[in-house]
């Protein structure tokens, strides 16, 4: 396979995981970093040793082939990907997509018109639980998909940081997660109806934001799925995530422990804390706990091998049509129908 030169723009928490799997595979080339924060752009670039590091983007469109975008906040999304699409550069987005559909729909177009891949970082697909899931519907293992359930909740530390930066909502940060994998578990069934309940408290003083929200969607074939999704968890360690699934079928049940509390760290100073509990995950020496690192290296096989993206964007793009629903419920109080595709 051949190489190919990558850069990352924003090498933040997502981006310098991002960065450091690039840096050491062997399928890329040179590396090239976009960071404004000058002490992290130095600190990555010092542990990646990246061809350049930058804090504009645009000075290394020219050298690379393709481009992971980690920026924060997340108006930076649409227009940084519009900019590498444009330049002919292949990208891996973090979610969201994009703020609008309309927006969406230009980016989708862009990459279309260039043949170029477009994936969006929806990372639990990548963590292994989520997969079997996935696979125990797509084999038959489950029969025929009756319902299904994800609680997701976070840390408050998370919470803030997001609420911090954009007024979006636990369905558009957090919950879209478990909307995408679980509409890739039913595809090609789609969704037809939203309803949505939030609960506003803690977040909606700090950040104008619920502090959870929990979506029912039900598909056009009649299997009811609800994702709940909560960012006030008091911290047991800076980037905890907890989640349980349920998905039952006809013919079996997939009941899933996904909540990080296999491992505890118990101390004289702090108490319990839970290591190891993050969504992206973490590097523990010389192994990766966690889905990101194999997302971006199945990337970086797409676009060196030239294969399908596991998430491409129009997958996203449908994400973003429930979580709009999901929060438009929320506010209306009543169900929301999704249009048809035509
Ligand atoms: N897939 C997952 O599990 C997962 C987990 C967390 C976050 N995310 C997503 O990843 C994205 C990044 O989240 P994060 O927690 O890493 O954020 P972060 O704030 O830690 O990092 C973002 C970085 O972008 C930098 N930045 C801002 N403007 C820039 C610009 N113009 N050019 C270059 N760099 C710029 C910031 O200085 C910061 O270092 C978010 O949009 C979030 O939705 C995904």
């Amino acid at each position: 396979m051949r190489t190919i030169d990558v850069g990352v723009v924003g090498t933040g928490w997502c981006g310098g995981i991002r960065a450091v799997t690039c840096a050491s595979s062997p399928l890329v080339g040179d590396l090239h970093l976009a960071e404004v924060r000058p002490e992290r752009l130095a600190e990555v670039a010092a542990e990646t040793k990246a061809a350049t590091a930058t804090a504009d983007y645009r000075e290394f469109l020219d050298a690379v082939d393709a481009v992971i975008i980690s920026a924060t906040p997340e108006t930076t999304h649409y227009p940084m990907a519009r900019d590498c699409l444009a330049a002919g550069k292949h990208v891996l987005l973090e979610k969201p997509l994009a703020l609008t559909l309309d927006e969406a729909d230009e980016l989708i177009a862009l990459a279309d018109a260039g043949g170029l891949k477009l994936a969006i970082g929806y990372s639990q697909r990548f963590n292994p639980k989520q997969a079997y899931v996935r696979r125990c519907v797509a084999d038959g293992t489950l029969g025929r998909p009756v319902s299904a359930m994800v609680s997701r909740h976070i840390t408050r530390n998370l919470g803030n940081k997001i609420g911090g930066r954009i007024k979006l909502s636990p369905a558009a940060m957090e919950a879209t997660h478990d909307i995408d994998f679980l509409l890739w578990c039913l595809r090609p069934s789609r969704p037809v109806t939203v309803y949505a309940q939030s609960v506003c408290g803690v977040m909606s003083e700090a950040h104008g934001v619920p502090d959870c929200t929990w979506i029912t969607i039900t598909m056009d074939s009649g299997v009811v799925v609800v994702v709940g999704a909560g960012w006030i968890l008091p911290p047991g360690y800076p980037n905890f995530s907890t989640t349980t699934i349920e998905f039952v079928g006809s013919e079996a049940a997939l009941l899933i422990d996904d909540s990080h509390r296999d491992v505890v760290l118990n101390r004289m100073d702090g108490g319990v804390v839970f290591p190891m509990s993050t969504m992206p995950g973490e590097r523990v020496d010389h192994v990766y706990a966690g889905p990101m690192a194999d997302e971006t290296t199945h990337f970086l096989e797409a676009v060196a091998g030239d294969t399908p993206v596991l998430v491409p964007a129009w997958q996203a793009r449908e994400v973003m049509e429930v979580y709009q629903a999901a929060d438009a419920s929320a506010e209306s109080g009543e169900p929301v129908r999704l249009t048809s595709p035509e």
